[in-house]
């Protein structure tokens, strides 16, 4: 048995180490050195090339290094009968609740703003909102979303939820189903984007979508960048219906220099980094994976070949 770390980054040393730290018996190669591919049972992978997942005759799990895996589906040549796994862990979830407080903070404080008047030497005090008052509402309210609601609602948000099946949450007020979309939408003045991206939620931030959120809502894409339909986000925050938008992920990553976000005064980007997997926290999950491999158990945080994701 071995394992394949494959990744177009450049932390394929970084998890090779921390891997063999972790375990110094394993059996751990990059994809891009000559490594037996018979003895292959694991492949440990992030945004892998195309085709890089057919050549294993004996793989027996695709264990993704974060949470999403949109890109494995993706992937017309990946063996289809292999089981996926992904990352649950509770710093992914609290680095992306974090996150999410930060952004909306800067926005009702109107730091970004601030911060472009500073550059035009330009002395302009704006009105703030208060957390009170403000409503937030959460597309996704799986193991990063729910965190994200309930700790917003700790810090004094009136929060909402959607997701696909009903949830419930203290002081999270939840809907579910295509039915309850519009009622939440309708007060949600801060949208946040944590759904998986498949076939039915991707381009689910269109033009009719967020026509629905009050005049001014601000939105926050940290999920995927096929969620969003970018010409009718810019058309929202040009025609003035929404107040600005703060992305983490983009259809193409890193985002081309041509793109309008880059120089959007509405627009605040980030690159898709809202989020990572900690190699320390994850891999005890992954080689308890792999472990279970050996013995023939069921594997943890398994994919739902169905649902994708
Ligand atoms: P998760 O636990 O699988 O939760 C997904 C949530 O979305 C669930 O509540 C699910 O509802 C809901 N959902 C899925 N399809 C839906 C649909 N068609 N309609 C309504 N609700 C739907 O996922 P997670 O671990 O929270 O991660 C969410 C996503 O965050 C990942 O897939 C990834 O794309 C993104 N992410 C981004 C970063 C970053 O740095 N930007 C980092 C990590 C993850 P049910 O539970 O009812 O099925
Ligand atoms: C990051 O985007 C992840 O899916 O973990």
């Amino acid at each position: 048995m071995a394992i394949v770390i494959i990744r177009q980054d450049t932390k394929i040393d970084l998890w090779k180490k921390a891997l063999l730290a972790a375990n110094s018996k394993l059996e751990v190669y990059s994809y891009l050195e000559e490594h037996p591919k018979d003895r292959i049972t694991m492949a440990i992978i992030w945004k892998h090339p195309v085709g890089s997942l057919d050549v294993y005759p004996n793989l027996k799990c695709i264990a993704s290094a974060g949470a999403g895996v949109d890109y494995i589906f993706e992937d017309p040549t990946r063996p289809k009968n292999i089981p996926i796994t992904r990352i649950v862990d509770p710093y992914l979830a609290s680095d992306m609740s974090e996150h999410v407080l930060a952004v909306i903070l800067a926005h009702l404080k109107n730091l970004n703003t601030y911060k472009l008047k500073q550059v035009e030497n330009v002395w302009k005090p704006m009105e703030y909102q208060r957390i009170k008052d403000v409503a937030v509402g959460i597309l996704g309210l799986g193991e990063l979303g729910a965190l994200t609601a309930s700790d917003l609602s700790s810090v004094g948000f009136k929060v909402q939820g959607w997701s696909r099946t009903k949830k419930k949450i203290d002081n999270v007020k939840t809907y579910s189903g295509q039915d309850e979309l519009s009622e939440f939408l309708q007060s949600a003045q801060i949208l946040v984007c944590l759904l998986p991206l498949t076939p039915q939620t991707e381009g689910i931030l269109n033009k009719a979508l967020l026509s629905q959120l009050p005049k001014n809502a601000y939105v926050i894409n940290v999920a995927r960048g096929g969620h969003l339909v970018d010409g009718d986000l810019i058309m929202l925050l040009d025609n003035g219906h929404l107040s600005g938008a703060c992305l983490d992920v983009y259809h193409i990553e890193p985002l081309p220099k041509a793109h309008p976000f880059w120089n959007h005064k509405k627009v605040h980007m980030t690159p898709h980094y809202a989020s990572v997997s900690d190699t320390n926290s994850v891999i005890p999950q992954i080689l308890e994976n792999y472990n279970r491999l050996e013995t023939g158990q069921e594997l943890q945080h398994q994919v739902d070949m169905e649902k994708g994701y």
